[in-house]
């Protein structure tokens, strides 16, 4: 009785399930006719393929999702994910497109769980000129003139600085961080390392963490957690920019972005408090996982691969020697490590932080033959670019060596591109470049456990890169 019962509940669940298949099917053939969108699945009502995209990412495979579909669909095609028709894109030329096009055909999209946590001012979400006047700002404040003559003391120093308390077993994934953090701190707001920033990375941290727990945002304590911690990081940073307001006004002058700031006072915008902590904040989010992942992973791709890391030793123990007595790395320096930015370049292309972004088409868009309708989301994956056997041979390996044959990557965009290309991108290298040589010259170090790369919801490892470090003897 009981058994007959389910069968039948079963059967009507399997027609009726049957039935809403076949509607969405005819609704997508149909529509398809008519936009010809790319081809692909949007999988069950709602839920779309989401379940599908979060269960491939817990495998070692970078990109198992997209994988099975380019090989089905080619390398543009629509899915549905996080309750929405997405159209993806893994090949290069198209995503250069839809970057290049930012603000004529296409514009970026965040989802508002996102929003709220980098604030509305944020570089993130500004659009048109303002957008335009923002990003070159930020741009000028990190351009390699500035880094050159400004924060490169910085930046050497406060990387040494925090070697110098690396003994035995460390995080590195953590170490990492607290760096970034500082070395943000200081060209933001030209703030040392001290008690009060300490404090502050602790509920940056818990803010980050919100970024993370994208499906359902408004269940979750990490959501809830992160907006109060928001909360906390603003009235820190408010009273700073207050104070330093006021120094200024006694002609105090201080060469960081938020005199940068202040300075463009005046034109045809003037930025309130609200809105400078704001674009503050979003600065600090921006580089930080992104910063310090990129340094974990090159050591653990360095270590993984000895035959690089003995010539990348080679390389800086030279400079090291060049420099006698001063250990302090100079902008010279940094320009005579060739082999150094292969390996840069060669973990940026494997790991791709930031493995794709989201924009929204603002008009019917071509492309490919295909037609993406107004309104439809686009995700241009970078790192499906990077791993795609036809854009980089042996694509998964790591293997520095390539970037010296290579001239012109025009596939290789880990930074995106377009209007809204990253601001950080020369500051993120020579951040990189500084860690490594200072890393490579004291320390030799073995991981002190097993570890693994996970690459959903972000690139990271499994256990935050535990290693053991040991000083090298190598002239002071
Ligand atoms: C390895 C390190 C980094 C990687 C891989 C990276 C990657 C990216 C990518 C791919 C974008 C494009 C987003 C889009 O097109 O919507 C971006 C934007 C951005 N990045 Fe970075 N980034 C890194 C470091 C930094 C640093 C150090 C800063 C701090 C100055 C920074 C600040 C920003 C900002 C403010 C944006 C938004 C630009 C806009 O929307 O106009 N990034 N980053
Ligand atoms: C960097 O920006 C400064 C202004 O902040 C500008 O004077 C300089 O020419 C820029 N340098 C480069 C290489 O773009
Ligand atoms: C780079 O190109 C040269 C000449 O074409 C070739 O001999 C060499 O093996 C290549 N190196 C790598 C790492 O592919
Ligand atoms: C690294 O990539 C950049 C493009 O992002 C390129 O301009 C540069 O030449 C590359 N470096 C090396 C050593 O190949």
């Amino acid at each position: 009785m009981i058994t007959m019962e389910l069968f039948s509940l079963s059967l009507l669940f399997t027609v009726s399930l049957s039935t809403i298949i076949f509607f969405l099917f005819r609704t997508t053939t149909a529509s398809r006719r008519k936009t010809r969108l790319p081809p692909g699945s949007i999988g069950l009502p709602l839920i779309g393929e989401t379940f599908q995209l979060i269960s491939a990412y817990k495998t070692e495979n970078p990109e198992p999702f997209i994988d099975a579909r380019v090989s089905k669909y080619g390398s543009v095609f629509t899915t549905h994910v996080f309750g929405e028709r997405t159209v993806f894109s893994a090949d290069g030329e198209t995503n250069r497109f839809i970057l290049q096009n930012e603000g004529r055909l296409f514009e970026s999209s965040y989802p508002g769980s996102i929003a709220n946590l980098v604030g509305k001012h944020s570089l993130l979400l500004m659009r048109g000129s303002l957008h335009r006047r923002m990003h070159s700002l930020t741009m000028s404040f990190a351009n390699s003139t500035i880094i050159k003559d400004h924060f490169l003391v910085d930046i050497d120093r406060l990387v040494r600085l925090n070697l110098d308390s690396w003994t035995g077993r460390i995080l590195l994934m953590e170490e990492a961080k607290k760096i970034t953090f500082e070395l943000t701190l200081k060209q933001l707001l030209s703030i040392d390392p001290c008690e009060w920033s300490e404090n502050l990375r602790k509920e940056y941290m818990l803010v980050i963490e919100g970024f993370f727990c994208i499906p359902l945002p408004f269940f979750s304590l990490t959501y809830r957690r992160a907006i109060q911690a928001r909360k906390r990081v603003t009235e820190a940073l408010n009273l700073v920019v207050g104070e330093r307001r006021r120094e200024r006004e006694r002609g105090v002058k201080k060469n960081d972005m938020l005199a940068a700031l202040f300075d463009s006072d005046g034109g045809d915008v003037v930025f309130h408090d609200e809105e400078i902590v704001d674009f503050l904040v979003s600065l600090l989010v921006a580089g930080y996982d992104t910063t310090s992942t990129t340094m974990t992973l090159a050591v653990k791709f360095l270590t993984d691969t000895p035959s690089a890391l003995a010539q990348l030793q080679e390389e800086h123990d030279k400079i090291r020697a060049n420099r006698g007595t001063s250990v302090a790395l100079e902008w010279d320096d940094y320009k005579s490590m060739p082999f150094t930015q292969c390996v840069v370049n060669e973990t940026l292309r494997l790991s791709n932080i930031i493995s794709g972004v989201f924009r929204r088409a603002i008009t019917d868009v071509k492309i490919k033959g295909y037609t993406i309708p107004k309104g439809s989301k686009v995700f241009t994956s970078l790192r499906a670019v990077h791993l795609g056997q036809e854009n980089f041979k042996d694509a998964r390996v790591f293997d520095p060596w390539r970037w010296q044959n290579i001239s012109d990557p025009i596939n290789f965009m880990p930074f995106g591109g377009g209007p809204r290309k990253c601001p950080g991108h020369e500051l993120a290298r020579v951040a990189l470049s500084v860690f490594l040589h200072h890393l490579i010259t004291r320390f030799s170090w073995k991981p002190a456990e097993e570890d693994k790369l996970v690459f959903f919801p972000t690139t990271r490892t499994q256990k935050r890169y535990p290693i053991i470090v040991e000083c090298r003897n190598v002239g002071g």
